[in-house]
């Protein structure tokens, strides 16, 4: 891309709104539900502050991404709350698509259903029960 084609003001003032609402409210329903199960099973918080206590402070995040317990409660927080529930809509291309046995013709507009995903019996167990 060519660095000199100017932008405008409103276009940059639309990414800006768009990157602020894509980065808070996502992150803002993923903390809620966290906290929520932090506060209906205390163990957890347990487990949670001692991860984070071993760590002396250095919450650098190549440090956090390793975290087992930190780690577990955000990946199932977003297993069962997904906040974008169904998303990630795609054309599929000239091609087609296999998927599985599954032959997807070209032109077609496939979706990424998180939350049914997310609560499928035939991929996890307990599928509905918060199991970090
Ligand atoms: C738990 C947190 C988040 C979740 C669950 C999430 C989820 C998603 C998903 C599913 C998409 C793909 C949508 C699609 O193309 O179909 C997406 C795209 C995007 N997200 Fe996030 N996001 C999160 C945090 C953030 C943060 C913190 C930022 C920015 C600070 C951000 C900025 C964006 C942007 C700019 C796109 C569009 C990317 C593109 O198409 O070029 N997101 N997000």
């Amino acid at each position: 891309m060519d660095s000199d084609v100017a932008i405008s003001q409103d276009k940059i003032e639309g990414d800006a709104i768009a990157v602020i609402i894509a980065g808070s409210d996502t992150s803002g329903c993923v903390l809620l539900f966290l906290f929520y199960y932090l506060v209906k099973i205390p163990s957890l918080q347990d487990d949670l502050r001692n991860e984070l206590s071993a760590t002396n402070g250095d919450w650098h995040a190549e440090r956090l991404e390793k975290l087992p317990v930190l780690n577990a409660l955000i990946k199932e927080t977003m297993r069962l709350f997904p906040p974008l529930a169904t998303s990630g809509l795609r054309t599929v291309g000239p091609s087609g698509l296999q998927l599985g046995d599954v032959y997807v013709l070209p032109g077609i507009i496939i979706a990424m259903p998180m939350y049914s995903f997310g609560r499928l019996e035939s991929c996890y167990e307990r599928a509905s029960e918060f199991l970090p």
